[in-house]
């Protein structure tokens, strides 16, 4: 489909966001040893910068959940495409992710998750669009809430594209 990209959330915006979410994190989890665990492929941008404003000592781990076939429209199952290897049992697990649209990735990623015996579970969402939540999910990190419009950059894509983007952009469709 014909688009064009309109910057909506800056570089700088980005950077002062994720140093503020790195000081919550390091105070609230202090001597805890944290298991990072990256959604793929949209949060490994986020994760590469937030896990930097983490002054404490981190483990990262990653997943890979596929909720959208192609394009921009959400096929609402959600699919396990790549576990992660380590235990999470007594773990204090922070899971990342890009944007929490629906809640289904993040409902069904929790639940397997938290069936393996963890001893918490927080999530840290880059973006969050509440307005279309079918599913009731507490996000504990919260970067930036945003209306329902899709957005792209900063590890997010549409169709594949635009993950390198260092900036947030809406998308309008011609
Ligand atoms: P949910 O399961 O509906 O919450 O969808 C979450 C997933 O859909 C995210 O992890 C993204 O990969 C993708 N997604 C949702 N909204 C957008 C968007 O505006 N731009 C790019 N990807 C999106
Ligand atoms: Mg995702």
């Amino acid at each position: 489909m014909r688009h064009s990209l309109a910057e909506f959330i800056t570089e700088d915006d980005i950077r002062l966001k994720v140093a503020e979410l790195g000081k919550r994190i390091v105070n609230d989890y202090k001597d805890k040893s944290v298991l990072m665990v990256g959604v793929l492929k949209g949060s490994f941008v986020f994760l590469a910068d937030l896990m930097r404003e983490i002054d404490m000592p981190v483990e990262i781990s990653f997943i890979a959940l596929s909720s959208y076939a192609l394009g921009s429209v959400s096929s609402g199952s959600v699919r396990l495409l790549c576990d992660t290897d380590e235990s999470l049992e007594g773990r204090d697990v922070l899971v990342v992710e890009d944007i929490v649209d629906s809640g289904s990735t993040l409902n069904y990623l929790i639940e397997t998750l938290a069936a393996r015996k963890p001893d918490s579970i927080r999530i840290c969402a880059f973006l969050n669009k509440t307005g279309r939540r079918l599913s009731d999910i507490k996000v504990d990190y919260m970067g930036f809430e945003i209306n329902d419009e899709f957005v792209v950059g900063y590890g997010l894509d549409y169709a594949g594209k635009y993950r390198n983007l260092k900036y947030i952009a809406k998308i309008e469709f011609k």
